[in-house]
């Protein structure tokens, strides 16, 4: 019997720890289409107790008591406000941009973040199937506010598409394992709310924090001239007196009293809010920067194309361009090689170098072999451009352009006219509001319904 039951648990710390290290890109990938097969929620279910099993040693700021939650997110408020206070001041005195040294750093931030973005508010999605509990408004109407209610203009995550796009930072899907984690995480959550409704509150408490680096993360795109809209609406939308940190707490004062183990269930939302801190944060993201590791990265995802493409006229240290790039190992060197030829002269005008006047321009001669994001990465490392060179900023360029900066203009969609959805019945509706269809036409007519029965 004993021996029964240690194999059962060895088994079960196995297949715990095959979850930890299954891939987050995987599950991320299967949960994300508009209706998530019965074993890729089933797979969400193993990964989910892993990333617990790892989460309940981190450390957590959660009051005791959730009696205190209100009092609790009002401090967290007023001390991210003195901060970000302190930082505005600092750069008024000369300081240098905290976050992003150069805009391609700034479009690094938003590529690496993608999986996460694209995601946005599907913890909440299995708290839809609640909509006759009042308890439960709260998270089904934060749900509804990150879809936008439907309006394409305001749907979170067909706005951080637009984001992409303009900036051509859509190829987000070869990024690492790690940049995965907390999408998968949140789409694990979104489908299995029945059997971690704890956690999921929890998870929602930690991620509508008003946190001190999306203030500053903000200010600082606007000032390298790439729209900080979606940030900046994150700034107003989950704040704290009426908006979805204020939500979040309600529903974990609310959902805990209910209980018949009040203390057991909010020890459990404890660990939920503690997955936050799993994978790439948006700080670590940014630390995790450096221009020419992303160089060279660029160039050897060139090799495969490039390594028969070019004439062998011109020699870099005896070999041809061809022989270079015929090794993806070798392109840090060819990268020295280069400048040392002088076909590249760092700290000067990008104009100067040959290299650069090869791929940028009309009539460049390798015109469209590099897109305009890693043209930027390459402008940046000629330049050796640092965190105190300003330029106009995004709003400022807006004001010239006489932009209007209608929220119809930034995405470029308008409602959808026909209504194609049979049903105003909130149950019939939920599937096409799941986190991998409700940003599609059907989606968001879906939820302009399903918010219309909500909000009465
Ligand atoms: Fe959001
Ligand atoms: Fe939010």
């Amino acid at each position: 019997m004993a021996s029964t039951a240690t194999n059962f648990i060895s088994l079960t710390a196995h297949a715990q720890n095959e979850a930890a290290h299954a891939s987050a890109s995987v599950l991320y990938r299967a949960l994300s289409v508009p209706k998530p097969s019965r074993k890729a929620r089933e797979d969400g279910t193993r990964y989910l107790q892993a990333q617990l099993a790892q989460a309940r040693d981190l450390p957590c700021d959660m009051p005791a008591s959730p009696d205190d939650l209100h009092a609790w997110v009002n401090e967290r408020v007023t001390h991210v406000g003195e901060q970000y206070a302190a930082y505005l001041a600092a750069r008024k005195d000369g300081a240098p941009r905290r976050y992003f040294a150069t805009r391609s750093h700034a479009l690094n931030f938003i590529r690496a973040v993608a999986p996460t973005k694209l995601v946005d508010g599907s913890w909440l999605y299995g708290t839809l199937r609640y909509w006759e509990n009042p308890d439960f408004h709260p998270l089904i109407l934060t749900y509804l506010e990150e879809l936008g209610d439907g309006d394409p203009a305001m749907n979170h995550v067909t706005l951080y598409k637009k984001l992409l796009a303009t900036h051509d930072c859509d190829d987000w899907q070869t990024l690492s394992d790690e940049h995965f984690v907390q999408g998968a995480i949140q789409l694990a959550l979104g489908y299995q709310t029945e059997r971690f409704l704890p956690e999921v509150i929890g998870y929602n408490l930690g991620y509508e924090q008003l946190p001190l680096h999306l203030l500053i993360s903000a200010y600082e795109l606007n000032e390298l001239g790439i729209d900080p809209y979606y940030f900046t609406l994150h700034v107003t939308i989950d704040n704290a007196a009426t908006g979805h940190a204020h939500k979040a707490a309600q529903a974990v004062a609310d959902i805990v009293a209910q209980q018949d183990d009040p203390a057991g269930f909010y020890r459990r939302v404890r660990d939920g809010y503690r997955l936050n801190d799993l994978g790439m944060s948006t700080t670590s993201v940014i630390a995790d920067f450096d221009p020419e590791r992303a160089l060279v990265a660029v160039l050897q995802e060139k090799t495969a194309v490039g390594r028969n493409m070019h004439s062998d006229y011109c020699r870099f240290a005896g070999k041809t361009v061809n022989e270079w790039l015929d090794n993806p190992e070798d392109a840090g060197r060819f990268l020295s090689e280069l400048e040392r030829a002088g076909w590249i002269r760092r700290g000067s005008d990008p104009e100067e170098s040959r290299f650069w006047r090869l791929i940028n321009g009309a009539g460049a001669e390798m015109f469209g072999v590099f897109s305009p994001r890693e043209q930027q990465l390459l402008h940046d490392w000629i330049t050796r451009a640092d965190g105190n060179n300003r330029g106009m900023t995004f709003r400022a360029a807006a004001r010239v352009r006489a932009t209007r900066e209608a929220v119809i203009g930034r995405t470029g969609m308008h409602l959808v006219g026909a209504d194609n959805t049979t049903s105003n019945d909130p149950a019939a509706l939920i599937t096409a509001l799941s986190p991998g269809a409700h940003h599609s036409a059907q989606g968001l007519q879906a939820t302009r319904k399903f918010s219309a029965v909500l909000r009465g």
